[in-house]
């Protein structure tokens, strides 16, 4: 199995993201409201903000700066002024951890 434990499936709360930074890319990891975890870049694509700062939505991940809601499915953003997706990147559960490997992202 490819990839590196980022954080315990138990360090997740349902509708927040979490920052984690592996092999020097951010990524905000998110456990939706249906139970699924998610992993996207964390930097907005229309400015250096941390998107793992802003707010879930049901399968989206909204910046607090300007607004762009991105899906959590496709990366891409939904609203301006964002109109750049951000990779989406898969995830591994095994037990209680959650691995990525962030050179695989996922073709969507
Ligand atoms: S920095 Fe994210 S929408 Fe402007």
């Amino acid at each position: 199995m490819s990839g590196s434990r980022v954080c315990g499936l138990s360090d997740l709360v349902q509708d927040e993201a979490h920052r984690v930074v592996v092999d020097g890319v951010a990524i905000a990891v998110v456990l939706d409201g249906k139970g699924a975890v998610h992993a996207i870049g964390d930097t907005c694509t229309h400015g250096e903000i941390s998107l793992s700062d802003g707010f879930v939505e049901g399968e989206t991940l909204e910046c607090w700066a300007h607004g762009s809601a991105f899906s959590l499915l496709t990366g891409r953003p939904l609203n301006l002024p964002a109109y750049e997706p951000v990779p989406v990147f898969e995830v591994t559960i095994d037990g209680d951890d959650v691995i990525i490997d962030p050179a695989l992202t996922k073709e969507v």
